[in-house]
């Protein structure tokens, strides 16, 4: 049951969007804004581009915007301008069944306004792999001594798994924390889909590498490990990685270093370990942001992460000069298919009444993923 406004004077076909200019199109979103008010929610990851995080309630990285979306309660429904697996994972935490309950059974309608903005890295660990994964693993070491733990970038139903057994959610923000917690309870950690997340962040522990092995989900057997390695590691990484930080190389570090003497190299942690190493500072998205905001006039920086995010910061902090540390264009392109054709087409489509896009998780997968959500809310 919804009471969202029924006008559906202007909904229509997406392609009727795509002609309109964007100065009509951010009008009409910021009208639909305005009839809905608290009802609705537009929440924008920092990676989005500035056109559409203009009409974000809320701008933020992975663990905030989960965080928000667990949060909010009053709304009817949520537009989520990032990608695919972000818009689960609202769906997830906001329609919990004790919510839902309290809402006297209204559930939150989440749309993603463009059903192609996935993640690369999350569609590397599929769960039939992580399944077939798992019981490899069983047939060398023992399974209940392993936490598995994933990255928020991932599939509902791999959050799923990981509640299922024992195992947690995690974000770039709390990747420590939440490994610290896995090690409380076991020996070992499966740490899916990112690889380099879970090595900076195994590495920064103190962990070697040497207690680390790699798993090749199109390997035919043990990931591509021989039951030794498996045996000796505390960490095992899934071999995923972000295609957009991919493309960061350390290569770029010492170009930078060399052309502007004194600049502080600041990264994303999916980047490589040897671009982090060579950073002097790595971290989420907001972690990036902090630094800069904080950082005194005059100070020069390199960094690594999407090309949106930093291109705002250079246009907020015209006091630092700021660049981009890739000589290379390194943008989520699918988080960029989010423009203000697709916006303001599914949110007058929600606003009529007639959603598109829904993103609906199955109550199944849900109710086991949001327990493994739930663990890393809890613990940071
Ligand atoms: P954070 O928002 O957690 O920093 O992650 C970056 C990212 O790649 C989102 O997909
Ligand atoms: Fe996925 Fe990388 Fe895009 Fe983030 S930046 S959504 S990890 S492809």
């Amino acid at each position: 049951m919804t009471t969202l406004l029924a006008n559906a004077e202007n909904a229509g076909p997406l392609a009727d969007y795509r002609g309109l200019g964007d100065a009509v199109l951010s009008e009409r979103i910021e009208a639909v804004r305005r009839r809905m008010g608290e009802r609705l929610v537009i929440l924008g990851h920092h990676y989005q581009q500035d056109g559409v995080i203009a009409h974000a309630d809320l701008q933020g990285d992975s663990y905030q915007l989960s965080k928000s979306a667990a949060e909010r309660e009053a709304c009817e429904a949520i537009a989520f301008c990032g990608v695919h697996f972000m818009a689960e994972t609202a769906d997830i935490l906001v329609n919990r069944p004790e919510q839902v309950a309290a809402r006297a059974g209204r559930r939150v309608t989440v749309v993603l306004p463009d059903m192609a903005a996935g993640c690369s890295m999350a569609d590397m660990a599929a769960i039939e792999q992580v399944e077939d994964a798992w019981a490899d693993l069983g047939s060398v070491i023992d399974t209940s001594d392993i936490t598995p733990v994933t990255y928020i970038n991932s599939a509902a139903s791999l959050k799923a798994f990981c509640g299922r057994h024992g195992g947690i959610v995690c974000t770039s923000s709390n990747a420590r924390a939440v490994l610290d917690w896995a090690f409380s309870k076991t020996k070992r950690v499966l740490f899916f889909p990112d690889q380099h997340l879970g090595r900076n962040t195994a590495r920064k522990m103190g962990i070697p590498l040497d207690e680390m092995c790699v798993w090749n989900p199109h390997e035919p057997r043990l990931g591509g490990n021989d039951a030794a390695q498996i045996e000796k590691s505390r960490v095992i990484l899934w071999q995923g990685h972000c295609s957009v930080h991919a493309m960061f190389r350390p290569e770029h570090v010492d170009a930078v270093r060399a052309s502007l003497p004194g600049v502080k190299v600041l990264v994303h942690p999916e980047c490589s370990m040897e671009v982090v190493d060579k950073a002097d500072l790595a971290g989420s998205t907001s972690y990036i942001i902090k630094q800069v905001q904080a950082a005194p006039a005059g100070t020069q920086w390199a960094i690594g992460t999407e090309l949106h995010l930093v291109k705002r910061l250079e246009q907020q902090h015209p006091e630092q000069t700021i660049r981009f540390l890739s000589p290379v264009v390194c943008m989520c392109a699918t988080m960029y298919r989010i423009d203000l054709a697709h916006l303001c087409w599914s949110l007058e489509h929600l606003e009529a009444g007639a959603a598109v896009n829904v993103i609906r998780v199955d109550d199944e997968t849900a109710k086991w993923a949001v327990t493994a959500l739930e663990r890393m809310l809890a613990i940071s």
